[in-house]
């Protein structure tokens, strides 16, 4: 396996941007509306762009012959990115009516939990099992449209 070409690195560092991202939320959150709808603009905006990326430009790669533990993690992961896009919309709805958004420690733990999902078991496995041509090509799609 060739280790330099790393999908998870590279999907860790922009789980770092979104996570700064949120802890501004959760400071604005706690002062005005406009600071808050600003900081949430800013988070919605990374952190949908990161789920269209992985769900079009890596996960769909991913077609094993087999089915094995690998192959029964995409269902849950489009059923957990589901959840979450799913709240940017209520929080979105909020905002529009001029509230202030609520739960938002439970989904800061619920993000919390994804993210390490992710990087525990869905990335690594990937690396290992994606031929390097494929991880390449992957690689490409991601700097496309994750900021460096
Ligand atoms: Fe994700
Ligand atoms: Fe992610």
């Amino acid at each position: 396996m060739n280790k330099s070409i790393n999908i998870l690195r590279l999907m860790v560092k922009d789980h770092q941007k979104i996570e700064n991202l949120l802890k501004n939320l959760e400071e604005k959150n706690n002062k005005d509306f406009d600071s808050m709808r600003i900081a949430f603009n800013k988070f919605e905006w990374e952190l949908e762009k990161h789920i269209f990326t992985e769900e079009k430009a890596i996960f769909t790669s991913y077609n094993p012959d087999d089915i094995t533990e690998g192959y029964k993690m995409l269902p849950e992961l489009t059923k957990q990115h589901n959840f979450i896009v799913n709240k940017l919309n209520n929080w979105r709805k909020d905002i529009r009516n001029k509230r202030m958004i609520s739960d938002f420690y439970s989904f800061k733990v619920y993000l919390t939990r994804h993210k390490s999902f992710e990087e525990e078991k869905v990335y690594p496995m990937l690396d290992e099992s994606l031929p390097e041509d494929e991880k390449l090509h992957i690689i490409a799609k991601i700097n496309e449209i994750v900021q460096k």
